[in-house]
This record gives C-alpha cells, structure tokens and sequence, in this order.
C-alpha cells in the first residue's frame, strides 16, 4: 500500500465518548450508562436522518437535540443547565488509552482527523486532549454540509488532502463509518473496540485491529 496520510475517525476512535458516563452519574446518579448509550445511538441516528431528509444541521445541534430527545425519553429534568454541563462534557472527552503513545510513534506521518463533528466541538475537544500537534489536519464535514458515509464527505477528503482514495488509510472504531469508507475507496483499518461482527453490507474492511497499536504493523 502506498499510503501518503493516516485519517482518523474522532468519536469513539480517538476519543471515547462514553467518558461523559461521569458528569451524567454527577447529575442523574445510576442513570450515566443508559444515558450515554441511548444519546450516541439517538445522535448518530438523527445525523443519518437528516442527511437522508436533506435537512442539515452541525453535529454540535445534533448531539444537544439527541441528549434532549434522551432525557425526554428516561423521564429526567433536562434543564438548560444540565444540558450544558453534558454537552461541555461532550469537549472533554477522554482519548483511548493507546491513543498518544500511537499517534506519537506516527508523527513521521502526515496524520488528520476527520469527523461529523463541527470545528465548535472538535477543536476544543482535540486542544483540551493535548493531542493538537500531532495533527497536520483537522477535517470537518460541516465544511461540505455532508454527512458520514456519504461519498461526498469522504470526497472532502481528498479535496484537502489532495492525495487519491488509495493512498489515504482511513481509520474507524464505527461499523457504519469504515463501511462508507470502504465503499468510497480508502484503504481501511477498523479499530473494533468492542468486538463486533464485520457488518453485513459486504465491506469488509482491509484490516482489524482491537484498537489502534494495530497500526504500528501496518505503516
Ligand atoms: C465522527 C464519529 C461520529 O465522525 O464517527 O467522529
């Protein structure tokens, strides 16, 4: 493979965002894992909706709509305050545990991160990690409108990369994600954190790694 850039995936690959689990214990005591789990199926699916409906919005509106729709839903107050000091959670996530030793050992590289997430979630998010040097490129599909796994937003891409499908190994921990960008034409490793089967769309991604020190043996 000649890969000229490393991409990586933000949510859930670099960072996990169940690390809000605490401030949601904080605030709604016993109730953090049900919240975390049905707000990240609840915000992914309204990014699908709304690029099916054609009706946009940032993924930083779409994870508040999400976390209303979550609360609503277990029956909890979902004050303004509570929401906020959620969603400022949502900018401190933790990274992977593996995450800096990796992206270290692959500063060589030319290395971005791309993400549904809009630049008011991600650059914060990626300067409170300490993580900001170690990225040549931070990409954001809010700058095309398109969301993940569009062929547009993996398009956007090599627009800024200005390299070809070939030569970009795209890195994923979400099923859904490494399929689109399978389906797109990136080399792709999927980051399988949680041991799932390979999805039945077959996409089958060129490689699987549990997380990311998979990488070291690949580039
Ligand atoms: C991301 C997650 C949603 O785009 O996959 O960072």
């Amino acid at each position: 493979m000649d890969i000229k850039a490393l991409v990586f995936d933000v949510y859930g690959t670099l960072f996990n965002v169940h690390s809000v689990k605490e401030k949601a214990d904080e605030l709604y005591p016993m109730k953090g894992d049900e919240i975390s789990r049905q707000w990240r199926q609840k915000q992914l699916e309204y990014s699908f909706l709304r690029q099916l409906m054609g009706k946009y919005e940032t993924f930083w509106k779409i994870t508040e709509d999400s976390l209303r729709y979550t609360l609503k839903n277990l029956k909890l107050e979902h004050s303004s305050e509570k929401i906020n000091a959620l969603m400022d959670a949502y900018l401190h996530l933790s990274p992977y545990p593996e995450v800096e030793e990796v992206l270290t050992k692959l500063r060589s590289k030319r290395l971005a991160v791309f993400s549904n997430g809009s630049h008011k979630m991600l650059d914060p998010l990626i300067k409170h990690s300490g993580l900001s040097s170690l990225f040549n490129e931070i990409i954001s599909v809010d700058d095309r409108k398109q969301y993940k796994p569009t062929p547009a937003a993996y398009h956007y891409v090599l627009d800024r990369l200005e390299l070809e499908r070939s030569e970009i190994l795209f890195m994923s921990s979400n099923g859904w994600d490494i399929s689109g960008a399978r389906a797109f034409g990136f080399q792709t490793a999927w980051i399988n954190r949680n041991q799932f089967p390979v999805e039945e769309l077959g996409l089958r991604p060129h490689s699987i790694f549990p997380d990311l020190y998979g990488i070291l043996t690949q580039v």
